[in-house]
């Protein structure tokens, strides 16, 4: 049976239903009855022989969404013969009092509004937004971060049919999804890339059902500024002190200069603030969205001004607000036509940066701003519009969980900050990620058990990428990635973290030491301001937690010039160098006492040929203004005697290594009769241009010959300071890598 015949059939007996019982049992859409709500809603009842119900006073307003009114058109069903709140009502009074209406919630999981005084019973729920915990004993209760609520209905009629849904079906959900997803682009998880498999694979030209959807959908003409505030729009009751507020989200889908230009700007400000007190709202929210951009006007209503700047202050930094003036100025685009002034007395219009921030994405911020308003009591006169004091919300990826992942996972969970709350949404190894799919932060204090929480994951292929970065895309805060891996796999991937506005704070050498196209193309500077790139941080690279970069960055910006860096980068050769020359051991019986301290990589080899320190030489070298190609353009030497190149094992080449322990004692020898310590140094030259890596003779008296231990000490020479700045310390170590990880990140998010 098609769609179209199973809803003639219901509405040829209403008010009759099958029920023996005098229960009606129907499926209810959500309050803004959006493409999505009206297809779930449909599809749910219809998989499932139950009436399908639309959050809609009376079934004439569906034909004020026009991408559904096209849609019924091309099907062949009457507007009419859908089902509305006013049909429930007539039901319930040919029953008396003895009737119930039974729900299952599809597109929401909380009753509102006139709805609530309907519905006896919710039986079931499915539904993609924030889960308001509701209904725990509801059958089913799906409650899962997806593109489109119509993915999860489809998910779940699949599960229970042999059969495939008849084609109407399909279409109305793929429909549903490319509204949602722009055209399967955005926002698309998992489970909606499953159901397109299985559900939606013959569909013939997407593209152009996504145009046509789109345009519909767009096409408002005709309708009054009153019908376009209704058209698309959600209320919300939130807590507030011992009374509750009633919040109106309406969602337009053109820009505030369409309704300045098609509507007239001051009939738009009449029907806001008309629905305003016909609805009894404290406020109104318009979010306007046209092309990729977003506006927001926020009209007052009965709570007064005062909860309106609180509000708005609240949510400036997550939405990046840019306050319109009178004239349109600081609007994109330039001013508004003469006349259209943008500010009423009632409204305030917002240029949204953050355009990442829809309806569904917002109403959490809201809640959770009224929840934290709940204690307190808005003040009679509102807060000052100029010192608007709120708590930047960041949210954070972290990739890599080993040694330096695990250090900087308690210290973000034990973090207290005044100004900026990092929040993490992900916790990634190669076989296991703990994500929080509604972006809530997965720390609950710092009790927060991270290593149980991710070991309960379970082993899986673990995450892409590309699934990464769609996830920290579409985060309704800016987003951080922190990489504590060395892989260049998801070094990678950087340009592309970047180019999506999400910034990077790493330890991980490999995107700033491989090729100078890619440091080039990382450090590129935004070349449109309204997408911000995101930005990139990595301190721990050279130094772990030492100060090294920063300090080297800043003086530079200042205008200082850099004239010599020179150093000991590597704590694994700062430690066999000074014990080499600090005792009689031979140097290979000191390499074989260093890997047995793990202060070597497993295969010793990878310290000694010199690759880590010509690494970090080039990072600094093109930080300082000299643009080394890549590790390899210098000279470097290695520590590994030829013929021990090929050797097999590590175990080999740590017993064969005594038999070259001649050239190196030679060397110690002629050294000490100057007076002087063997160091492996790296350095920099800008004045000749050159960078290099190897041993280096230094005087007992020189700062490199007194070190101990595996510490690092780099010296920095430039045209202010003639006597080299000298910056020492632990240049390795889970805490103190982690530290400087984890400052970067907050020096992110603070400048975000
Ligand atoms: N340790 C130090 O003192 C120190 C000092 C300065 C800089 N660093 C730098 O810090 C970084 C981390 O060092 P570490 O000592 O912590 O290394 P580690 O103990 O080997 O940890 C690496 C972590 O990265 C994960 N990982 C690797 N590839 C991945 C992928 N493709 N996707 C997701 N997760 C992946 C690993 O997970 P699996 O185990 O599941 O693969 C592991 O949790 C390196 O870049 C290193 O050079 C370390």
């Amino acid at each position: 049976m098609s769609l179209r015949s199973y809803i003639g059939a219901l509405r040829s007996r209403w008010p009759h239903t099958c029920a023996t019982e005098p229960i009606l049992r129907i499926v209810l859409g959500n309050e803004s009855c959006d493409f999505d709500s009206f297809a779930s809603t449909l599809t749910y009842a219809y998989t499932r022989g139950l009436v399908p119900v639309l959050q809609l006073p009376d079934s004439r307003d569906i034909l004020l969404r026009r991408d559904i009114a096209w849609w019924l058109s091309q099907r062949g069903i009457p507007a009419t013969q859908l089902f509305t709140l006013q049909d429930v009502k007539e039901w319930r009074t040919t029953q008396g009092p003895h009737g119930a209406v039974h729900a299952v919630l599809v597109d929401h999981n909380k009753l509102t509004g006139p709805a609530a005084a309907l519905v006896d019973e919710v039986t079931g729920v499915v539904d993609h937004h924030a889960d308001e915990g509701l209904y725990l004993g509801a059958e089913p209760r799906v409650v899962q971060p997806c593109a489109s609520c119509s993915t999860l209905v489809m998910d779940l009629c699949g599960r229970s049919e042999d059969t495939p849904p008849p084609e109407d079906i399909t279409e109305l959900c793929l429909s549903a999804l490319l509204l949602d997803s722009s055209c399967l682009a955005k926002r698309m998880t998992p489970l909606d890339a499953s159901v397109v498999n299985r559900f939606y694979k013959g569909a013939t030209d997407t593209a152009l059902l996504y145009r046509t959807l789109q345009g519909q959908k767009r096409d408002l003409s005709g309708l009054t500024a009153g019908d376009v505030l209704r058209a698309d729009y959600k209320q919300f009751s939130f807590a507030l002190g011992p009374v509750g507020v009633a919040v109106g989200v309406a969602s337009v889908p053109r820009s505030l200069r369409w309704a300045a230009s098609a509507v007239g700007w001051a009939e738009f400000c009449r029907a806001a603030q008309g629905a305003v007190a016909d609805r009894g709202l404290a406020l109104l929210l318009v979010m306007f969205h046209s092309g990729g951009r977003r506006q927001l006007a926020v009209v007052t209503g009965s709570a007064g001004a005062a909860l309106a700047d609180t509000v708005v202050a609240a949510v400036a930094g997550d939405l990046a607000l840019a306050e319109i003036t009178a004239d349109g100025a600081g609007m994109e685009g330039g001013s508004a036509e003469p006349g259209d002034g943008f500010r009423g007395s009632a409204v305030r219009c917002f240029e949204q940066g953050n355009a990442v921030v829809s309806r569904k994405l917002f109403t959490p911020m809201l809640s959770r701003f009224f929840s934290s308003l709940s204690h307190q009591r808005v003040a009679a006169t509102g807060p000052s519009r100029a010192t608007p004091h709120r708590m930047k919300s960041v949210s954070v990826g972290v990739i890599g969980a080993g040694v330096v992942g695990s250090a900087l996972l308690d210290q973000l969970v034990a973090l207290s900050l005044p100004d900026v709350q990092l929040e993490l949404v992900l916790v990634a190894e190669s076989g296991k990620a703990l994500l929080s799919q509604d972006y809530k932060p997965l720390q609950n204090g710092e009790s927060f058990q991270w290593r149980d929480a991710l070991a309960k994951c379970g082993e899986s292929t673990g995450l892409e990428m590309p699934q990464v970065i769609e996830f920290l895309k579409n985060s309704p805060h800016r987003a951080i990635l922190v990489d504590n891996t060395s892989s260049a796999y998801v070094a990678g991937f950087y340009n592309d973290f970047v180019s999506a506005g999400i910034s990077i704070a790493t330890p991980n050498k490999k995107a700033f030491s491989s090729d100078i196209k890619v440091w080039d193309q990382l450090f590129a500077p935004s070349t449109d301001e309204s997408y911000p790139r995101g930005l990139v941080y990595h301190e721990a690279t050279v130094g772990a937690g030492l100060p090294i970069i920063s300090f080297l960055r800043e003086i530079i910006a200042t205008g200082d010039q850099v004239e010599k860096i020179e150093g000991i980068f590597s704590g694994t050769l700062s430690y066999i160098f000074n014990e080499f020359s600090s005792s009689d051991a031979k140097f290979s019986e000191i390499v074989a006492v260093a890997k047995s301290l793990g202060y070597t990589e497993p295969d010793p080899r990878d310290d000694l040929n010199g690759l880590d320190v010509a690494r970090k030489v080039t990072i600094v070298a093109r930080i300082a203004g000299l643009p080394v190609e890549n590790p390899q353009a210098f000279p470097v030497q290695s520590l590994i005697p030829k013929p021990l190149e090929s050797v097999s094992s590590a175990q080999e080449f740590l017993e064969k290594l005594p038999q070259y322990d001649g050239d190196l004692e030679a060397l110690k020898q002629e050294a000490a009769s100057e007076g002087k310590v063997l160091r492996f140094i790296g350095s920099v030259d800008l004045t000749t241009k050159t960078a290099s890596v190897g041993i280096q003779k230094y005087d007992t008296a020189h700062p490199f010959a007194s070190l101990k231990g595996s510490d690092n000490v780099i010296s920095i020479k430039t045209k202010r300071y003639t006597n080299p700045v000298v910056i020492q310390g632990a240049g390795a170590g889970a805490a103190v890598t982690a530290a400087g990880v984890l400052g970067d990140a907050i020096k992110a998010a603070q400048r975000l």
